[in-house]
């Protein structure tokens, strides 16, 4: 378990020092608990909520307060743990200001340590006026879940030249604008190691290659909890969704076959108190 929870300058000193940061997503108490008592550098409670937790078809309905909600469960477990929490969409695309007092509520309401947000040139002016409001944003290009209606889906991002320049750009540009680290998602690893080299602060990835200065997964991917689709960049650790049916299953058929509950599994009454109950229901 963490010591104590790294700082900002601790995640630039660990890219100077190659040395790999790793951070994982989790949206409920028990999760982040496990962690943070795991060693883990960093959680982020993303905006994968919508599709790990609440069933939908991808992270556009995700609200603030869903957000602000999960926030606080995970930062109560996880106290020494940095702790991002994912802008959802919606809370920063209407106006700079809008954006601010939603980072701003992040920061007051859940406690966290930055907040994170999609896009690359377009945000700019966004992650200036957050960063210059004293907060940590962090950015993420690639692949933006939020925005992939007009990607045309969930699709790999920068593999001709021409998109792994749009990429590059848009890395540079939040870069400029004042973002502390930068997360691309679903990206050649060449392309990644470019902006890694190009760019001073802290770039992770997330299916973007070996190169990063850390890598990020999302929990239920990683233990094997979600089942609906896998994308090509995860690799499980764990078969929580089988373990879950397993137990499921066991105890559905100790139910019917009255096995379950056992006698180790009742209250005795009282010594003596049996007989009088008896008596009074004569
Ligand atoms: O919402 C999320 O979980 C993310 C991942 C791509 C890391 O942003």
């Amino acid at each position: 378990m963490a010591e104590k929870k790294l700082t900002v300058i601790d995640l630039q000193r660990m890219k100077e020092n190659n040395e790999k940061v790793v951070w994982v997503t989790a949206y409920d108490f028990i999760t982040a608990q496990l962690a943070e008592q795991a060693g883990m550098d960093m959680i982020l409670v993303g905006d994968s909520l919508g599709m790990c937790i609440y069933g939908y078809d991808g992270t556009i309905p995700v609200t603030m307060d869903q957000c602000i909600y999960h926030c606080e469960a995970v930062r109560r477990a996880a106290p020494k743990t940095f702790v991002i929490g994912d802008m959802p969409f919606g809370s920063y695309q209407t106006s700079v200001e809008e954006a601010v007092a939603n980072a701003v509520r992040f920061h007051k309401e859940a406690n966290v340590d930055a907040v994170k947000l999609e896009g690359g040139k377009r945000v700019t002016d966004i992650i200036t006026k957050i960063a210059d409001s004293g907060m940590l944003v962090m950015g993420h290009v690639g692949l933006t879940p939020q925005s992939s209606n007009a990607l045309g889906g969930f699709k790999a991002q920068g593999r001709t030249a021409e998109t792994a320049m749009d990429v590059i750009e848009d890395a540079q540009s939040i870069y400029e604008a004042g973002a502390f680290s930068i997360l691309i998602e679903a990206v050649p690893p060449e392309v990644t190691r470019i902006i890694c080299d190009k760019l001073p602060i802290p770039i992770y990835s997330i299916g973007a290659g070996i190169h990063a200065d850390g890598q990020v997964m999302i929990v239920s991917d990683l233990v094997g909890h979600f089942q609906a689709f896998t994308p090509k960049f995860v690799k499980r650790y764990g078969d929580v969704a089988g373990e879950i049916t397993k137990s499921f299953e066991g105890y559905i058929k100790d139910v019917k076959d009255g096995k379950f509950p056992g006698e180790e599994h009742a209250y005795q009454m009282v010594e003596g108190e049996l007989p009088k109950l008896l008596d009074r229901l004569k």
